[in-house]
């Protein structure tokens, strides 16, 4: 999916009305089926950027074009069920619900069409090397296995976007470069474009652009 911003502002108001400006007007265009990092210090805005680009959050202003389409022009609905159709996210912790087994944690995002999707589950935990897994809980895993499974979840609608948010700043350096890896064979795969969050310079080179973000703008390549 192409991803387009336009003069996008954030700003979060406290009680006495004074206000901090997160994002402040930027501008970006990403193609589809690119793979791009996203760095900058922490406190950047890096996350609040991801969260509305993937439809999670809205912009105090300005716009966001998902194939051509003014997103936040549309009704919450619309939102919801592209977010739910296109997107899929992975975060630094991996929100796998305890009480559910690795197999029916990947299924959650289908759940009322999950006979259909069962096949394709078992195929990307096979392909996530995680299929021996697949009856365990979240708390019996790795780290990284944990990581993984939310990988697969995020990957279980193909999407035609995924968004990473420094998916391996829990994990270490052999580890995290598994799951860097696997999100990077994932979106070739599926030909989804890779938005990935992350502090490491030379994941960061592995891409096909890099946008840089400080105190909420984007620097100038
Ligand atoms: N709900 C909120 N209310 C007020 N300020 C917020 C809120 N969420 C984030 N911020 C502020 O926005 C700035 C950017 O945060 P964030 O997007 O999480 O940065 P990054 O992901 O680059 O570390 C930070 O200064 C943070 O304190
Ligand atoms: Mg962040």
């Amino acid at each position: 999916m192409n991803i387009k911003a336009e003069g996008l502002n954030k700003n979060y108001y406290k009680k006495d009305s004074s206000g901090v400006n997160v994002l402040k007007n930027i501008n970006l265009d990403i193609t589809a089926g690119q793979k791009v990092a996203l760095t900058g210090p922490s406190g950047a805005g890096k996350s609040t950027l991801i969260h509305i680009l993937g439809l999670m959050d809205r912009p105090s202003s300005g716009k966001v074009y998902i194939d051509g389409i003014d997103c936040f022009a549309k009704n919450d609905k619309y939102l919801r069920n592209t977010r739910k159709e296109s997107v899929g996210f992975v975060f630094q912790f991996h929100y796998l619900m305890p009480d559910f087994t690795v197999f029916e944690n990947i299924l959650i995002p289908v759940w009322k069409d999950k006979d259909l999707k069962l096949e394709q589950a078992r195929e990307l935990l096979k392909k996530a090397g995680l299929f021996h897994r697949k009856d365990h809980y979240p708390s019996e895993l790795s780290g990284g296995e944990q990581q993984r499974a939310a990988v697969v979840r995020a990957l279980i609608n193909k999407p035609g976007v995924i968004f990473a948010d420094e998916p391996t700043g829990n994990l270490d350096r052999r580890t995290g470069l598994e799951i860097e890896s696997l999100l990077f064979a994932f979106a070739a795969d599926i030909g989804a474009t890779l938005v990935l969050v992350t502090h490491d310079e030379s994941l960061a080179e592995k891409t096909d652009k890099i946008i840089r973000i400080a105190d909420g703008r984007v620097l100038q390549a």
